[in-house]
């Protein structure tokens, strides 16, 4: 596409389109960055130094300001140690330390994790990371190191068209968000509940950095508000049975700092699609799947309406977009302006995750 071509220009590397890429402000989103043919590097050292030598001049920052989504192939990237070396060549800023994972991840090395390791037949709807928290990664690495025989794909939208599309066609809505923001509500069970090994988080794992041996029930639900408080800004409300509902109520809506442009940034769809598919809109919340699927409300506690969050998801899918995974392809993702999802698959997979805080920001919408 010309826009992409006239405004980056390299001796070993060069945009390339998408099929169908979409276009946002003027921008393609995703951008596709490759190597050159017969320019191919020898080692990831020499990708490594020519991907340096961009960061250096800030040409990585300003093509993912412009296209929300840089798509990498052909870099020699062939495992987790590779990828942990092309995310360092970037030079952000600092690895994003995450607070409070709902999911099933482990470290693969220093800057290297599963992006999930929740069953293959789960499908994840649009979110933004950690849309649901006041403390979220800015940058997101995805690194495809195996692909599956079906599916196990990573759509994408763009959370600034998809705000543009729902304030066109659910003003109400929208401006529903932007005068009360939400309420998320996640369930932690207690660590030694046995429901804890099924649903694969707990309080304790996800909260309780500062808990030593010894403390009593009391001292450890206090540390746990602590870190609740102090660092996501969030409430938890102990139940009955030993679980924490964490509580954490947030804008919905926000405008990116660099470039005024307000995006729709959240867990909504995550949260609502998969209470949906799993039969747990109705209290106690408990799905198909045996966890539970705590609704997002509006900031006042009121409900939003299943009808809206259907018709969003509906819009969502109409703008989402597809890069099938190629083996060795890296997405460098912008948060602030593109959510993420995952479908389900057959075969093997390896999707390898690496989370950076940016230089962006988000001012009040
Ligand atoms: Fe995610």
């Amino acid at each position: 596409m010309a826009i992409a071509q006239e405004e980056f220009t390299d001796a070993r590397i060069e945009t390339f389109a998408i099929p169908g890429a979409r276009v946002v402000y003027g921008k393609v989103f995703p951008l596709g960055i490759r190597v050159k043919t017969e320019q191919s590097f020898a080692s990831i050292d020499e990708a490594v130094t020519h991907i340096e030598g961009l960061a250096d001049r800030g040409a990585l920052d300003l093509l993912l300001r412009d296209h929300g989504t840089i798509l990498f192939r052909g870099f020699p990237v062939a495992n987790a140690s590779d990828f942990s070396r092309f995310v360092q060549a970037f030079k952000l800023p600092n690895q994003h330390q995450e607070v409070g994972l709902s999911g099933i991840r482990t470290t693969v090395n220093g800057f290297v994790k599963t992006a999930n390791e929740e069953p293959s037949d789960v499908k994840f709807y649009y979110h933004s990371e950690y849309g649901r928290s006041a403390h979220f990664p800015g940058l997101l690495f995805f690194f495809s190191e195996i692909v599956p025989e079906k599916g196990g794909q990573t759509p994408l939208l763009s959370s600034l068209e998809l705000y543009d599309e729902l304030k066109k066609q659910l003003p109400d809505f929208i401006q529903a968000l932007a005068e009360k923001g939400v309420i998320g509500r996640q369930y932690f069970p207690a660590k030694d509940d046995p429901e804890a090994a099924h649903i694969g988080w707990n309080w304790k794992d996800s909260y309780g950095f500062d808990i030593v041996e010894g403390d009593s029930m009391e001292e450890q639900h206090r540390k746990v508000e602590v870190v609740l408080r102090e660092r996501l800004h969030a409430e938890g409300e102990w139940q009955p049975n030993g679980a924490l509902y964490v509580l954490q109520k947030l804008p919905a809506l926000r405008r990116v700092e660099s470039t005024g442009l307000p995006s729709f940034f959240n867990g909504l769809m995550g949260v609502y699609g998969r209470a949906r598919d799993n039969e747990a809109l109705q209290a106690p919340y408990r799905g198909l799947d045996g966890k539970y699927h705590l609704s997002t409300t509006y900031g006042d506690g009121s409900p939003i309406p299943y009808d809206q969050l259907d018709k969003v998801l509906e819009i969502a899918d109409s703008i989402g977009f597809l890069v099938p995974w190629q083996v060795g392809d890296v997405a460098y993702i912008d948060n602030y302006t593109v959510q993420h999802a995952r479908t389900p698959w057959v075969g093997d997979r390896s999707l390898l995750v690496s989370l950076w805080d940016g230089r962006e920001k988000f001012v009040a919408y």
